[in-house]
Order: C-alpha cells, then sequence, then structure tokens
C-alpha cells in the first residue's frame, strides 16, 4: 500500500490544476503544494506518505461525522423526514435549493442540511451541544482535536449566506434550535484542524462497522453506517458526487479545506490532503490520487 500511495502523489504532486478556496480569505492563504496521502486498514494498521501530518481545517468532511451522531440519537427514520436524502443537484450552499424545495434541506450533506443537523444535536447550552460535537469528532481521530481559531475568525466574519440559509430553513420549519448559535457551532466544527492521516482513522470508523479500528472503540452503531455511507454516495462530493462514484465506486466526503475522504467497506479509508479545488468545491490532486489508488487495489464497490 505504501509504495501505491507514494505512486499517486508522485504522479498528481505536479498537477497544478485547482484553486483554493478564496470565499474564506484564511484558506486562500494555505500553501497549494501541500500534499498528503493516508491510508488506515480495519484493522489499524496506517501508512502514510508526503504532507499526511499537515493540520488542515476539516470543514465539510465534518458533516459526515455529525451526521452519524444525530442518526444515532434520532434514527435514520426521523433523519430522513426531518433532512432527507436526495441530491439537490445545486453548489454545496445553494438557497436556490431549499426554495425549490418547500424548505426542505433535502440532505445532510449540503450547507443547509447539514446546519439543520447540528440544530439537531441536544443541550442545554451552546457549551454543551460544542462539547458533543467534539468529543465526537475526537472518538472518530482517537485523540483530542482543536479549533483552528484563524480560520474560525475568517470564516466566521464571511458567514452571512450560511447565516441567511439557517434563517430561511427556520421559516420553513426545517431547523430546529437557534439559527445563528447553531450557524456559530456549526462554522466552529469546520474550523477544527486534523491530518489527512486523522482522516483516514475517522473514515476506517465507517469501513469497520462503527468501531475505530485503532482505539477499539465503538463511535456510531453498526446499523447506522450504511445511511451514512449512502448519503456520502449521494452527496459527499456535491454536484458532482455522480462522476466520483462513477470513477471510484466509493462513497467520498470532500471538504473546502482540501481535504478528501474515501471508505471501501470491510477494507480501509483513504485521505487526502492538497488545497485546490475544482468549481464543485473537491480537491483536484485528492480526487485523482484516490481514483488512481481505489482503481490499482479494485475497491470499487460495484466490481463483482
Ligand atoms: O460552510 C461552508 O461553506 C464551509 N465551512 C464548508 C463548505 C465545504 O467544505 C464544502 N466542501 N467541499
Amino acid at each position: 500500500m505504501h509504495s501505491s500511495l507514494a505512486q499517486a502523489r508522485e504522479e498528481y504532486a505536479d498537477d497544478h490544476g485547482g484553486r483554493n478556496a478564496s470565499y474564506i480569505p484564511a484558506l486562500a492563504q494555505v500553501s497549494s503544494n501541500l500534499f498528503g496521502i493516508a491510508a488506515v486498514s480495519c484493522n489499524g494498521d496506517i501508512v502514510e506518505v508526503g504532507d499526511a501530518e499537515v493540520p488542515f481545517a476539516i470543514e465539510s468532511i465534518s458533516k459526515v461525522f455529525s451526521l452519524a451522531y444525530v442518526i444515532d440519537q434520532i434514527g435514520h427514520r426521523e433523519l430522513l423526514s426531518k433532512i432527507g436524502a436526495n441530491p439537490t443537484g445545486e453548489p454545496f450552499n445553494s438557497v436556490m435549493a431549499v426554495e425549490l424545495h418547500h424548505g426542505k434541506p433535502l440532505n445532510p450533506l449540503v450547507n443547509a442540511g447539514a446546519m439543520a443537523t447540528v440544530s439537531l444535536i441536544p443541550g442545554k447550552t451552546p457549551d454543551d451541544i460544542w462539547n458533543t460535537i467534539i468529543s465526537n469528532l475526537e472518538a472518530f481521530a482517537g485523540h483530542s482535536l482543536s479549533v483552528d481559531e484563524e480560520i474560525y475568525h475568517s470564516e466566521s466574519e464571511t458567514n452571512q449566506h450560511n447565516r441567511g440559509i439557517a434563517w430561511l430553513l427556520k421559516s420553513y420549519g426545517y431547523f430546529y434550535n437557534d439559527p445563528d448559535m447553531i450557524v456559530d457551532l456549526y462554522t466552529r466544527m469546520c474550523s477544527v484542524k486534523i491530518t489527512a492521516r486523522d482522516l483516514a482513522v475517522m473514515g476506517a470508523c465507517f469501513c469497520n462497522g462503527g468501531v475505530n479500528p485503532v482505539t477499539g472503540k465503538r463511535v456510531v452503531k453498526d446499523t447506522n453506517v450504511p445511511p451514512v455511507l449512502a448519503e456520502m454516495c449521494m452527496s459527499g462530493l456535491y454536484d458532482s458526487t455522480g462522476t466520483w462514484m462513477y470513477e471510484a465506486g466509493v462513497p467520498g466526503k470532500s471538504g473546502v479545506g482540501g481535504g478528501l475522504l474515501a471508505c471501501a467497506p470491510g477494507k480501509l479509508a483513504l485521505a487526502s490532503y492538497s488545497p485546490p479545488l475544482d468549481v464543485a468545491g473537491n480537491s483536484v490532486r485528492g480526487q485523482k490520487a484516490l481514483n488512481r489508488i481505489i482503481t490499482e487495489h479494485g475497491l470499487n464497490l460495484f466490481l463483482s
């Protein structure tokens, strides 16, 4: 596996396609050349190459872990009725998608649905809810995590669009707590620092029936892993998820920080970090490198 990761990194290191996210100013400042890949098997074996231990903002990839937590709390049927499991066909921060569907966010991986999902996390105070969010991410990573304060402040100063979406959902009855408070917690959640190595461990929990293969602790009920992976198959890379599934054939999840996760159930998780993104907001080198590794190892779920 190590040589496979190393070859994928080498093949795409000089690919300069895509651009760092710029709508969150701090993300535009990160070096575009950083490139790391990691793999974690269901046995807990870890392999990594390049900048796999450089921290970056988790951004949208955090959505799958809060989703797992909320499904464990309310069950997948309730999640389906309150949030949904269908593609919007629109960019990840679309307001029009909300309007077109009578206020229903459609799925928990676009910004609207992710914020609505965070609004379902129980807690009497913002601190209670935050502690649940960060403890849940830490259980998946297997160690303590912290917020990148610069990115959190940068994103807080520029998140008016998300605040607008949250209030719109509230007006339609699809938001389950105070919008301003939840958008702030969601923004902080997106600013949590992880590495590609962390991300591969976090994803391997889903590949391993909900048990963290490194710590041995259960982080999500086994029966709730399939609905989380189904959401990733349907919207993990937003409006280009279909293209990703066509090529890779495994559930994936991207973030505008440059992270990308791919899960091969029962086998292993792959994670990459490379900041330049395509127009849909997905890491350019990450998609190419993970696709190459997935193809090389025959991980596509639709192969028989
Ligand atoms: O809410 C936002 O716009 C960001 N915090 C996260 C978006 C994101 O990562 C979309 N990803 N590909």
